[in-house]
């Protein structure tokens, strides 16, 4: 699994630093809003699991899964292949993503959220990939900016491998070429 990582662009502890940083804001905008945070599965696992350590206020959690990618490129098209066992309707949601990169999935899932009922709707990434946009979509809570390569790691995948690595790192193009 590590030989196929070309290099380490953020380490285990950089990135739980960061996770509680933004923890801490979350506390901070959330402390009497009750919000629903809403990881979107498989991904947001690992950094759900770093949220959910430190944002001590009350809260429900739920998943979801929407799947819009085969292998390493966007299909563009979105599915809801498990939905939220909650209703969001007049509740406040945060949803929890490892990556935003061309804003689809997010901006599917937004505004099925508001077509419920949803009274507030906002957005944690661990990684936004910003140069990949095509859907106009901000994420009011981001970890890390990075560049356009395709990373693996803290529950990202390549074909359903490498989410178990304690890192995020870049996957050699060899492994998807
Ligand atoms: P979007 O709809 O294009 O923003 O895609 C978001 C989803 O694509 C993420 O939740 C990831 O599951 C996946 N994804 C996007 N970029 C990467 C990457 O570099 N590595 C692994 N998965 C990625």
């Amino acid at each position: 699994m590590h030989q196929d990582i070309e290099k380490i662009l953020l380490s285990q502890p950089e990135i739980e630093a960061k996770s509680a940083e933004l923890a801490e804001q979350l506390k901070v905008d959330y402390a009497d809003k009750r919000p629903i945070l809403l990881g979107l599965l498989k991904g947001s696992t690992m950094f759900m699991a770093d949220l959910m350590k430190t944002l001590d206020i009350d809260l429900q959690i739920d998943f979801m899964d929407v799947s819009s990618y085969d292998g390493a490129a966007s299909t563009g098209d979105v599915k809801i292949v498990k939905d939220l066992d909650l209703s969001v309707r007049g509740r406040h949601v945060i949803i929890a993503e490892d990556i935003v990169d061309t804003g689809r999935t997010l901006e599917r899932v937004i505004e099925l959220l508001r077509s419920r009922g949803a009274v507030s709707v906002e957005m944690v990434t661990l990684l936004d990939k910003p140069e990949a946009r095509i859907a106009p979509i901000a994420a009011k809570y981001v970890g890390f900016t990075i560049p356009k390569s395709f990373v693996v790691g803290y529950g990202l995948d390549y074909n359903e491998k490498y989410r178990n690595l304690p890192y995020i790192g870049i996957l050699k193009q060899s492994v998807y070429l």
